[in-house]
């Protein structure tokens, strides 16, 4: 419990934090006023359009705190290139595959698929019409490019003469797609045939359309059309040249066609907009995407959809305010001011039924401060990751505000920070006072995720919420744990628990749940302070779940996901959007629609 005492402690401890550094002082009162830099140039220009897009309709409602938070000029001189986002328009067709003109014909086979008659022939009818079309060159490219239908496998013919100027067989191992996971994994493998052959236009058929239920089909027909969006997208805005995505039109032929899968494909579109955005946020660098650039972003959103949005964006002075010591401690080495960012969304009609937060860890570079990252393996280089769980965050928020479900208000929360080193940091043994007036003895600054999360989390209880789920790249104990493609959830409440595993099978992310072992907190207990911020080695994941539900009110639903896997592919080098889908699918599980 907060005594008076150590409220008031706080008080002063944060204004400690930030009297120590005249220059931060400096900052401070300078950063309400644009940059010489980029008040010169054309207001368009103004914000660094991190995605290349000015919005339609920029018109932010900002919160009475709101800052200017124009950035300055990235560290290196990098701006990103503005690369338009694929725009695909996706239709379910009821038509014959043989009656349907473009540029590839992608037909799905399982292995099965590919068995053959008595008479050397196909056994399968769609497979046995197009050979028969084709004059047998199937059967033949089938058996000399070895093609079994194994998962992963494809082949493309061109063709010269016929309405579609290329057919490409896509494997999909034993089965049809069963999973969303295994649908999106098919749009994913025509991506890639299309991009092969430069498509613009291009065709899915399943060679045997009944391998998928039919309660299956829509979401199997959203899971394709977002694997095919998501397949496609290369992030190349960093690069002297960037890539441009020419498939324009994809078909979906056998999965049925009418209103209802229509809409199925629309969401699919707009839930691969905010995973796009989301890896964007990801791949920007730290010398980039700092926190006030992060705040910018934010507020882009809320402008671009004002009619369902508003930000709010409190600067230092007004995080003092609040009492959030232990997100000001974190912040404290960093030339780049901290950005407190909150969005609120709120249904068109101002009908609300439930109340949601969903909280992220804004990390947009992570140090490890005087405990510095070091040594091999400990992935310093990445470090612009951690802030994956707020990319998640504001990904989801994004195709939200294009999805706008009625009956839900949902709180978008990101205490944003960098973690540094200077003669301004924490120092570990500093005792720090969160804005619940607990007190943190800092035996490791770089567990400076959960100091960050600790001032968000009593922030979201503030704003008399329901359920609470906070994302976070927060333990590589998590990874050693999980694997690189899993996140781990930690809640005491099972109601939540199905709520994410249900929203997982629509989208197709994993997660694992993990246990909220009370007798480990035994390890986070200080001789000084109300606790530590790390509890040692073992069980890693654990503590620092635990060091979390501290700061939450016990009458708010609350889950912890940590993602410190699956936000970063090591194949692709690239981010992966890990979270924005499953948070969707959750916000639309709790909206009256
Ligand atoms: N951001 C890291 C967690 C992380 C590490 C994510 C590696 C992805 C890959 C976090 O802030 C951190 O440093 N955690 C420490 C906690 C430890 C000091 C108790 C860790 O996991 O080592
Ligand atoms: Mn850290
Ligand atoms: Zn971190």
């Amino acid at each position: 419990m907060a005594t008076a005492a150590s409220t008031s402690a706080a008080a002063v401890l944060a204004s400690r934090l930030f009297r120590r550094s005249p220059r931060l002082l400096r900052r401070l009162s300078l950063s309400c006023a644009p940059p010489a830099a980029l008040s010169a140039r054309p207001s368009s220009s103004r914000c660094p359009a991190l995605l290349g897009r000015p919005p339609p309709g920029h018109r932010a409602r900002m919160g009475h705190t709101a800052a200017a938070t124009a950035a300055a000029p990235a560290l290196g001189l990098t701006k990103p290139n503005a690369v338009e986002p694929p725009q695909i328009t996706f239709a379910a067709k009821d038509i014959e595959f043989s009656d349907w003109k473009g540029d590839i014909l992608a037909v799905a086979v399982t292995e099965k698929d590919l068995s053959k008659d008595s008479d050397s022939k196909f056994e399968n009818a769609v497979l046995k019409k197009l050979d028969g079309q084709l004059g047998g060159l199937l059967l033949e490219a089938a058996a000399e490019e070895d093609f079994t239908g194994k998962a992963g496998q494809s082949v493309v013919l061109r063709l010269p003469g016929q309405g579609f100027k290329r057919v490409g067989l896509i494997g999909l191992g034993q089965n049809a797609p069963s999973t969303a996971a295994a649908s999106r994994g098919l749009g994913e493998s025509v991506a890639l045939v299309a991009k092969a052959a430069q498509a613009s236009s291009a065709a899915i058929v399943l060679a045997s359309p009944s391998g998928i239920q039919e309660e299956f089909k829509l979401t199997a027909a959203a899971a394709i059309a977002s694997g095919t969006v998501l397949g496609l997208y290369e992030d190349s805005r960093y690069k002297a040249e960037s890539k441009k995505v020419l498939l324009k039109q994809v078909d979906l032929i056998g999965l049925g066609s009418g209103p209802e899968v229509d809409q199925k494909l629309k969401y699919a579109n707009d839930l691969s907009s905010g995973v796009i955005f989301g890896r964007e946020l990801v791949n920007s660098p730290a010398n980039v995407l700092t926190p006030a650039v992060l705040a910018e972003e934010a507020s882009k959103i809320a402008s671009t959809y004002s009619d369902v949005f508003t930000a709010t964006i409190l600067d230092v002075e007004k995080c003092k305010e609040l009492k959030m010591g232990s997100y000001l401690a974190v912040a404290a080495a960093s030339a780049n001011l901290p950005h407190f960012i909150h969005l609120c969304y709120k249904p068109t009609d101002g009908n609300v039924k439930r109340k949601l937060a969903i909280v992220g860890k804004g990390l947009t570079f992570d140090s490890g401060g005087y405990n510095i990252k070091t040594g091999p393996g400990c992935s310093i280089e990445l470090m612009k990751f951690d802030m994956g769980g707020s990319a998640a965050v504001f990904g989801a928020a994004k195709a939200l505000g294009q999805i706008k479900p009625p009956g839900v208000e949902v709180h978008f929360i990101v205490a944003a920070c960098e973690n540094m080193i200077s003669g301004t940091g924490m120092r570990p043994g500093d005792i720090v006072t969160a804005s619940n007036g607990k007190t943190i003895e800092v035996n490791n600054t770089d567990a400076e995720g959960r100091l960050t999360l600790a001032d968000a989390l009593v922030y979201a209880c503030n704003q008399g919420v329901d359920k609470i789920i906070d994302l976070a790249t927060l333990t590589g104990a998590c990874i050693v744990a999980l694997g690189p493609s899993i996140a781990g959830i930690f809640t005491p409440s099972d109601e939540l628990a199905k709520e994410i595993t249900a929203a997982s099978e629509v989208s197709g992310e994993k997660f694992w749940r993990l246990p909220l072992e009370e007798s480990y907190w035994e390890s986070m207990k200080s001789g000084v302070a109300d606790m530590v911020n790390t509890g040692g080695r073992q069980g890693g994941s654990i503590t620092a779940a635990l060091f979390l539900k501290q700061f939450v009110d016990e009458k708010v639903q609350w889950m912890h996901i940590d993602m410190a896997g699956p936000v970063w592919n090591d194949k692709k080098r690239a981010a992966t959007g890990f979270g924005v889908s499953t948070l969707v699918e959750w916000v639309l599980k709790n909206s009256s629609s």
